[in-house]
């Protein structure tokens, strides 16, 4: 087994991601050092879909620094990323006792990360947390950066990601071996992640990131460790790097910063939460994975800077290969019409005062931030993907 670390360099809110088969035997490391600054529990979310050998890998290494657990499961979907989970969680804590020594541990995909890590910021006005992500969405990206939180309903809209706060983990523990479990679609909708990663690597100053997807995206399915482990380390790279120059997205970042990494997000978010739509056209496969949305979100997003002269088919071509060649879906049945989608990207918390702002690409591995692009250049986004 071998394991490395990925330094996220935030002063003194700096932290390792310990990237490999086997890291997540190095939570134990982690609580170690709170145990030593008096914590005496843990509080571990567990996502259900995980098996249980990995919970007492967790458990084991807790106990063995004399922290006593209590463990909270839940089942994520996007309805239970909610308030109603949240307070379950908050009543859960407060009954174990927890004081505000005392970490959380999330331990499971993208949902479960961000429910317990948004529990570990605002419980005692903020409590240590581990993310242990056992997703290879998890892994590349919502487990790094302190992005927590959870969707509202407002009357039949699902607003995604609406409340949360930003709490740096102390530890990150990225364990490729866990993958082994995970459902082929999710490890694919993972891979989305990744793309658009490459697609902002340039910008992002990890201009080999583009390369390397491009010859290894289509491989990751067969789950070689080593090419999980290279992926997950490399995204990892970048994700950090980016972090470390902005933490908390401010919107003035150089080059963009952070909001770089909502590249394809706008267009993602509108069609993620209408939950009737299929990758296939079969009810069965609804709703589409975040990953999914997130993959036809980017070929929509290159679609729409093709239109306004940013970058020519060819690119937008490629771009789409690469999701193909991950096996993810390159369209999608069952749209509503344009205005409809292109009100809801207006209504997307990252876009400003109604207008459309939308991170496009002006180039291989390149990106920029328009303000205020033409609903134009959405419509044809969304065109690009109609199924
Ligand atoms: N905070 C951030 O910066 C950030 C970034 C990207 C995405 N996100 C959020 O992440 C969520 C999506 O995350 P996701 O794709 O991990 O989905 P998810 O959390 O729904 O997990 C996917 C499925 O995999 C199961 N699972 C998890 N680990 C497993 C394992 N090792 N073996 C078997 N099954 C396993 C889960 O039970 C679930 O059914 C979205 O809500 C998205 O908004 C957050």
């Amino acid at each position: 087994m071998s394991v490395g670390s990925v330094r996220v360099e935030l002063s003194e809110r700096s932290y390792d991601v310990r990237v490999g088969d086997g890291a997540l035997g190095d939570s134990a490391g982690a609580l170690r050092r709170l145990a030593e600054r008096g914590a005496t529990r843990v509080f571990v979310v567990r996502d259900t879909g995980v098996p249980g050998v990995h919970l007492d890998t967790v458990l084991d290494g807790a106990r063995g620094c004399g922290l006593e657990p209590t463990v909270a499961e839940v089942t994520p979907s996007e309805s239970v990323k909610s308030l109603g989970t949240y307070h379950e969680l908050l009543e859960s804590i407060a009954g174990s006792g927890h004081t505000r020594s005392d970490p959380v541990v999330a331990l499971g995909g993208g949902i479960v990360g961000d429910l317990g890590g948004f529990v570990a910021a605002s419980y005692l006005r903020g409590v240590p947390v581990v993310q242990c992500p056992t997703t290879l969405l998890a892994m590349v990206d919502a487990s790094v950066g302190g992005k927590t939180g959870f969707n509202l309903s407002v009357g039949d809209r699902l607003l995604k990601n609406y409340v949360g706060a930003f709490h740096q983990p102390v530890m990150v523990c990225a364990d490729v071996g866990v993958l082994g479990s995970l459902g082929d679609r999710y490890l694919r909708s993972g891979l989305a992640e990744c793309i658009k990663h490459a697609c902002i690597a340039r910008t992002a100053g990890h201009e080999d990131l583009v390369e390397w997807t491009r010859e290894h995206v289509g491989r990751a399915g067969d789950r070689d460790i080593g090419v999980l482990t290279e992926l997950v380390r490399r995204n990892v790279a970048l994700k950090a790097s980016i972090v470390a120059l902005d933490e908390r997205e401010d919107p003035s970042a150089k080059a963009g910063g952070r909001m770089l990494l909502n590249l394809g997000h706008t267009f993602g978010h509108a069609i993620e939460t209408i939950g009737s739509l299929t990758p296939t056209g079969d009810p069965a496969d609804a709703p589409l994975h975040h990953g999914e949305a997130i993959g036809l979100g980017l070929i929509a997003a290159f679609a729409a800077a093709e239109s306004m002269g940013m970058v020519d088919s060819e690119l937008t071509g490629s771009v789409r290969s690469m999701i193909e060649d991950a096996g993810l879906p390159v369209c999608v049945v069952g749209l509503p019409e344009d205005g409809e989608l292109v009100a809801r990207m207006r209504r997307d918390k990252k876009s400003s005062g109604g207008s459309l702002r939308l991170v496009l690409p002006d180039g291989e591995g390149s990106c920029v931030i328009v303000n205020e692009a033409p609903e134009s250049a959405a419509i044809a986004g969304i065109c690009a993907i109609r199924g």
